[in-house]
């Protein structure tokens, strides 16, 4: 079965190695939309607009399902895009408050990017459990090499600062860009859990096992943006760049 899994970057790259260490059979098909990023900032209408061509692009490459590796997405306009289509839409955020849920976590800290902040979703969806709210928005930049990477000291300390004087344990990484910061996170915070969504997304899901195939697209490519991939993915993979 063809699947596709998008992203406005390589931030969705966290959750397909995790889809193809679980599911390693399947036709992957992947697009990060570097064009439009970063998504974390951008409105409603406007997040609408991109994540709908890139899906449509995924919809006539014959893709059954698609997960949306995008906590942005999956968080601010998931019913809106999903009803827009005929083939079923995989919201990360949701399956990683349901798996919150099971866990029964008394005290949690969100990263997040603004635009996924500002819905609330998890203090929302989780009002039997105390929800700090942290949002991140330099970290997409900083890992897309659109800030230097030198002020990624300065700040992890600026977000994570509340986390370490509360001494909350559990932190969800809510942009599948932050598993790339989980080493420099767990340096500063110390022996925290940090729940990766894209961990969460591949082990609650079941995919009957079929041929195997991968492919790569990018709205565009920059500098390093290769080496990131193969490094990311741990295998070295051949990036197409489209434009949809
Ligand atoms: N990786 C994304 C997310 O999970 C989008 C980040 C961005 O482009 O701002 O929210």
């Amino acid at each position: 079965m063809r699947i596709g899994v998008f992203d406005s970057g390589i931030g969705g790259l966290t959750v397909l190695k995790e889809m193809i260490k679980y599911h390693p059979d399947q036709e992957y098909i992947y697009f990060g939309d570097t064009k439009n990023l970063p998504y974390g900032t951008k409105s409603k209408e406007e997040l609408l607009e991109v994540a709908s061509k890139v899906v449509d692009f995924l919809v006539s490459q014959d893709v059954k399902i698609i997960f949306i590796a995008c906590g942005t997405v999956s968080s601010s306009i998931y019913k809106e895009l999903s009803g827009k289509y005929r083939i079923p839409l995989v919201n990360i955020v949701d399956t990683t408050i349901a798996e919150i849920k099971r866990k029964g976590v008394n005290n949690l800290a969100v990263l997040a990017t603004p635009a996924t902040i500002n819905t609330h979703i998890f203090k929302d969806k989780l009002k039997d459990v105390n929800v700090l709210e942290v949002s991140c928005s330099q970290f997409v930049p900083i890992i897309e090499n659109k800030v230097e990477s030198k002020f990624k000291k300065l700040y992890i300390e600026q977000y994570l600062k509340q986390i370490k004087k509360e001494c909350i344990r559990d932190v969800v990484l809510g942009c599948t860009h932050y598993p790339l910061l989980e080493k420099e996170i767990k340096n500063y915070l110390g022996e925290v859990n940090c729940y990766n969504m894209g961990t969460i997304l591949a082990t609650s899901t079941y995919l009957k096992p079929g041929k195997r195939n991968l492919e790569i697209y990018f709205s565009h490519s920059y500098d390093g943006l290769s080496n990131k991939v193969n490094e990311i993915l741990g295998s070295k993979v051949t990036i197409i760049e489209k434009q949809v």
